[in-house]
């Protein structure tokens, strides 16, 4: 398939703010595709017409733009992807014509060419689909595509849920599109279309910590669920909370009173929930790039009875955050990129970690034994030990001298 754009336009688009390595591109062939596949119908469209989900360097927002549309609307999961397209936009100079939205039925209302990069999870697309065809324009075209091997059947069953046709694309570059249109007369009420549906769950962790009501918004990592390096890191959490709330109270020159502890990368917030609950002193922040992850977090907390001890913040790392002002910051980095397996993302959290702890802080985290982060983490952060290790995870404590 002749591409939309040539290959150099693709090629001027970077990764950054988001981790950047020889290996990782800023567009791929799906965002090719799915502009390619849809050129005509962009470059006819009315404004306010094109809606782009889950874009994720700005490939797909500043593409249709380059190809005639105007007043495009975006939404992404994920900060870093707002902050890279808007990078973007600024070095091509394209920063007019499009904008971020949120995850809202209004502001998905009215779209008639739709291009989605599909996301891995399947409640997420439901959501979306339903978003999507709640109040779509007449003639609405659904371009959505992905890489084949993170593709399943079940995706077109969504897909088919509230479009009457959808059909898939053959193969190309190892992406393939799927594509819907004829949406299902979905009689869903204002108020169910902007409510979005979270589950809930108690989990037991064990170990002497007590059960926990974890929420998750589709999207957000795990799920209303424990992740089995999550559940390794949580026994360690509450002896490192005394220990940095004794540490700040025996401080005499400490400005602020209240020792904070950081869950960096939080998900549904399920150690924020265990280092607010092991000491009441100590002040609690939790923070991820997703939206799906704040909004799951500040759900945990609530439902946990700990809306006033965790404050959620949406931050790619901790951007936000000044130097030298946080006592403890525990972490179960991710080890993926975007798709791909990559060291990258830990390492940049371990970085930040770092950056916001006071000489004396600690990194709690948590890793895949097999990746040996132990001597990075001597190196990025500080002296480091074995908290605990076995054949699939190692737990480690790093201090900040
Ligand atoms: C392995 S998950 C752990 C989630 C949660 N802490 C838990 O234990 O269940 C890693 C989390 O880091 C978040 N994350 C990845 N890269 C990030 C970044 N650059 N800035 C902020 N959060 C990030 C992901 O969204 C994800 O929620």
């Amino acid at each position: 398939m002749p591409s939309a754009l040539p290959t150099e336009w693709f090629d001027r688009l970077h990764r950054w703010p988001d981790v950047e390595a020889d290996n990782l591109q800023a567009s791929d062939a799906t965002d090719r595709l799915l502009l390619a596949e849809a050129a005509e119908q962009i470059a006819a469209s009315a404004p306010g017409e094109v809606l782009v989900i889950g874009d994720t360097h700005g490939a797909l927002t500043l593409g249709a733009r380059m190809l005639g549309a105007s007043d495009v609307r975006v939404w992404t999961d994920a900060l870093v992807a707002e902050h890279a397209i808007q990078a973007n936009a600024k070095r091509l100079e394209l920063t007019d014509g499009w904008r971020t939205i949120a995850l809202d039925p209004d502001e998905f209302a009215g779209a008639r060419i739709v291009l989605m990069q599909l996301p891995r999870s399947l409640d997420q697309l439901q959501l979306l689909v339903d978003l999507i065809a709640a109040h779509p324009a007449d003639g609405i075209q659904v371009y959505s595509g992905g890489r084949v091997k993170h593709m399943s059947l079940h995706m077109n069953d969504v897909l088919r849920s509230r479009f009457a046709q959808v059909h898939a694309s053959l193969a190309h570059q190892k992406s393939r599109l799927l594509l819907a249109r004829e949406p299902l007369g979905f009689a869903s009420s204002h108020e169910d279309a902007a409510r979005v549906p979270a589950s809930e769950a108690q989990i037991d962790p064990g170990d002497g910590i007590a059960p926990i009501s974890v929420c998750a918004v589709p999207g957000a990592f795990a799920g209303a669920s424990l992740d089995i390096g999550t559940r390794a890191l949580l026994p360690f959490l509450s002896q490192a909370a005394h220990e940095t709330v004794q540490e700040a109270t025996q401080e005499a020159t400490r400005e602020s009173a209240a020792p904070v502890a950081v869950d960096l990368g939080c998900g549904t917030g399920i150690i924020a929930t265990v280092l607010a609950r092991a000491d009441s002193r100590l002040r609690v922040i939790a923070t991820d790039q997703l939206s799906s992850a704040v909004a799951s977090a500040a759900l945990t907390a609530a439902a946990n009875g700990l809306t006033d001890r965790i404050e959620v913040r949406r931050d790619v790392l901790l951007h936000e955050m000044a130097d030298d002002c946080v006592d403890l910051v525990a972490c179960n980095p991710p080890f993926h990129v975007g798709a791909a397996v990559h060291t990258g993302a830990a390492l940049e959290m371990f970085a930040e970690a770092a950056r916001v702890l006071r000489p004396g802080g600690r990194l709690l985290t948590v890793f895949n034994s097999h990746l040996h982060y132990a001597p990075e983490l001597q190196r990025i952060v500080g002296p480091t030990r074995q908290l605990d290790r076995n054949r699939k995870f190692t737990v480690t404590e790093s201090l900040v001298v």
